[in-house]
Parts: structure tokens; sequence; C-alpha cells
């Protein structure tokens, strides 16, 4: 394996990047030669292991770490001849215990899928076929017409949302667990029949807008992991008692709907210290969340049971919402209290647009101008979009990266991520072919070369 010779621990970043799936069975020199010359980047050196326990691993070495970062956002989770690819930065040995140690916050569990050639293609398959006809067969996550297999929600979002559901205590009589699950019957429902109970919000839309929503919720951990390197759950108050960080994560869902949908989703999932949501949209019948909290005596269920839901429901457009104050900066004293420093807050604002049809470009261009304004570099953002029709979603910058969620149970499935830090735009690169972005005109455009 290859050194790095430059680390940042605190960030799990290194100017080597260690890559695998790439080396397997039936791949050429060429073929990697390909694959490494989709970033556009001369790596300064590269080492193979073809025969390595678990399938072969390569190594590159860039020139930087920043050119690292930019390399790792265009190769890790790409779809390369049927294969996904892996790409995590090499973090060396530890010198202390002589183990390997091992990047955990860049790395994303949820693949991303693509329409591709069928893999393990068994050449007898087709024998006896009638070759007029295309054989179709499934699987429990795709559809394989011919050589193509086309990807279908397996429902791990949903098995998800079971799964989420069961964390939280006292889930009977809290709203957001009650909307999440169907369950939730607005307190002005009318009975529609005698004895016939009032229907729940989403009638038979249940399973689409719940797989739209935790979609987002996915995306905000993936696009954490990408623009930041860090999971979601590194972003929270520390645990010890005389603080010695702070941190505000505050996730804005513009166009939540009639019920604030994505926000409870976001709510539930990302119970941690420090974080708010607030749901945003001139339809929106706010839940009534007064009793949604869970008992602050009871420790057993960790991060669950805190604290209320910080969950904010504002009835209005997205222009006339009004962004909430930026934290000061923490200051904390020395036990002997003889000195104090001023702890600067953590800072990221993460604007979610699910099938939105607020003028995100005016929500975005604030969200920016008073993170640049107050604090510089420091404190960050992040925007991830689904749109739906129209461009009310688009921003006038290239994104970070863009990808189908084939989890989702609509054709409107196309993901995108931006992040105020233009370091992290990679040009995108879809299975060798290049999509380049003009996005100088404001009047942003793909086109497939
Ligand atoms: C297609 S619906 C999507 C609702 C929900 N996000 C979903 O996925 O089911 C679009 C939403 O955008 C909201 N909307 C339209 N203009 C808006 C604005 N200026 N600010 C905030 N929301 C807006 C509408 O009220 C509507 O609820």
């Amino acid at each position: 394996m290859l050194e790095p010779n430059d680390l940042d621990l605190k960030g799990e970043f290194s100017d080597v990047l260690f890559i695998t799936g790439l080396l397997c069975k039936g791949r050429s020199d060429e073929d990697v030669e390909q694959f490494l010359s989709m970033s556009e980047v001369n790596f300064v050196e590269a080492e193979q292991q073809i025969d390595a326990p678990g399938g072969g691993k390569l190594w590159v070495r860039c020139e930087s770490i920043r050119q690292a970062k930019k390399v790792q956002a265009i190769f890790h989770q790409q779809s390369f001849k049927g294969a996904v690819i892996m790409c995590r930065y090499e973090l060396g040995f530890d010198p202390e215990t002589g183990k390997r140690r091992v990047s955990r916050n860049s790395i994303h569990t949820t693949c991303i899928r693509r329409v591709q050639q069928r893999r393990g293609e068994n050449n007898n398959r087709n024998k006896g076929v009638d070759t007029h006809t295309v054989p179709a067969n499934y699987s429990y996550r795709s559809l394989s017409i011919g050589e193509m297999e086309y990807p279908f929600p397996s429902g791990v979002y949903l098995a998800r949302l079971i799964s989420l559901v069961q964390k939280w205590p006292n889930r009977t009589d809290d709203p957001l667990i009650e909307l999440v699950s169907n369950n939730y019957i607005p307190p002005n429902a009318k009975k529609k029949k005698k004895n016939q109970n009032p229907s729940s919000v989403f009638g038979n839309r249940y399973a689409k807008e719940i797989t739209e929503s935790m979609a987002m919720v996915d995306a905000v951990e993936r696009a954490m992991k990408l623009c930041l390197g860090r999971s979601t759950s590194s972003f929270r108050l520390s645990a010890s008692t005389n603080r010695n960080n702070n941190v505000c994560v505050r996730v804005y869902c513009v166009g939540d709907g009639k019920y604030p949908v994505s926000a409870a989703a976001m709510a539930l999932n990302y119970p941690y210290p420090g974080w708010e949501f607030i749901s945003i949209d001139p339809l929106l019948e706010p839940l009534d969340i007064d009793n949604a909290t869970n008992d602050p005596e009871d420790n057993h269920h960790h991060n669950y049971d805190r604290h209320r839901h910080r969950l904010v429901q504002f009835t209005g457009l997205s222009q006339d919402y009004v962004l909430p104050d930026l934290p000061a900066a923490f200051t904390t004293s020395s036990p002997d209290e003889s000195s104090s420093s001023e702890i600067e807050t953590e800072y990221v604002d993460v604007v979610v647009a699910c099938h939105s049809h607020a003028p995100l470009q005016e929500f975005w261009d604030r969200i920016l101008e008073r993170i640049h304004s107050r604090y510089g570099s420091s404190c960050r953002a992040i925007a991830i979009t689904m749109a739906c029709c129209a461009n009310y979603s688009d921003i006038t910058q290239p994104p970070s990266l863009v990808f189908d969620d084939y989890e989702v149970y609509s054709p409107k499935r196309q993901i995108r991520i931006y992040n105020n830090d233009n370091l992290f735009c990679p040009q995108i690169v879809k299975e060798g072919r290049k999509e380049s972005i003009k996005s100088n005109t404001g009047d942003r455009q793909a086109s497939v070369k």
C-alpha cells in the first residue's frame, strides 16, 4: 500500500486514495487507465495489489489532500462496467498500535445504483430462447431485460422507517411518529360516514411520500460526508459537562407540503442536541407538538429521549421566512476560572427541497450571504434538491453530486447536492462519459458529451 505523505486525522483525509471494486476478474490495464482518467487528474503514483484477499486493491497518490477530496467525490460509489467502486482516504498505520487506521466518515453506505449492463452473464442462459424475444427477469432490487439491469426500489427506506420508529420511546402519542407512520389524523378531519374513521393524511400515496422524505434524510447524511467529510452524528454537542464544543445545525425543509413530513422524518432520524428542523410551506397545517416530548429522566434510550423535537413550523412562503440569528461564539472557562477562551460554534445550514415549488435560488442566496458575511469559511451550507416539475429548485452553481435515487417510488427521483464551497464541485462523470455543467450564464444546462 501507499503510505500517505499528508495526513489530516481529524477530518480523516489524506493525499492517498484507497480504491476497491475496480481490480476484479476480467479487468484489463486499459480499463483501469480508463477509470482513472475520468478524474482528469495526473496521479503522482499508483500501486496495485491484484490478488489481495477480498478482491484487488489500488492506491493512488494525489498532489495534495485538496486534490484527493475532488477525486474522492468523483470516484466514490461510481459505477464502472458493472461494479460499484469504493474510494476512501488511506490513513496509514497508527504508530502506537501498529494497526491500519480505517476511514469511516467519508463513506456513505447507501449505494448509488444505476441502469447498467448485467453482471455475471451466463453465456448459455439464452440457449434455445427465441432470439426475437428479450428475456426479462426480476430480483428483489432490479429488473433485468436482455443484457441490461434496471434498479427498482428494494423498500430499504420503509425498512429503515420501521426500525427508526421502534427506537423512540413514548411513540404512541408523538405526532411526528404518527405522521411518518401514516397514523396522523388532523384535528379538523371529518368523519366520512357514520362509523367510519377519518382517513390519515396520505391516503394511498403514503409509500411514495415516505420514500421521498426518507430519501432526503439519506441525502443529508451523504451530503455531510461528501461536502464536510463527517457524518451527521459527529455534529452534536459534546456529552461532557464542560462542553468543549458548540454545534448548531439547522435543516430547512422548504415547500414541505400541507404536513411537515420531511422535517418530521429529519427530526426523528437526527435527534442530536444542537439540531433544529424547520418546515416551511404556505399550505402547512402545523402539528400540535406541545406534547411531543419524551421523558427527560429516562436515559436508557441514548439520543432519543433527552429533548423535545426541535421542530419549527412556518406557514408561509419561503421568501417571507426570516432566517434565525446565527449563534454567538461560545465562551468557556477553565476549571479554576482563571482563564476563559472562546470556542467558535460549528454551524451548518442544510436546505432541503423535496418536490418543492419554493423559489430555491432566493432562499439559498440568503443562506450564503449570511454565512459568508458573518463567519467566513468556518460555517457551511448544503442544499439538497429533488425537483418534481419546472425549475423551482434550480441553483446557478454546479452541484457537488447528481444521482437518481431508485429507492424513491416516483420517476421524479433525481437528487442534487450543492454546497457553499466550490472545492467540492467536481465535474460530474457518468459511466466514462462527462456531463458538463454550464453555469456561467445563470441558465444551468447539463449536456452529455
Ligand atoms: C408538489 S408540492 C410538494 C410537497 C411535499 N414536499 C411533497 O413532496 O409531497 C410543492 C409544495 O411547494 C409549496 N410552495 C409553493 N410555493 C412556495 C413558496 N414560495 N415557499 C414555500 N413553499 C412553497 C406548495 O405549497 C406545495 O406544498
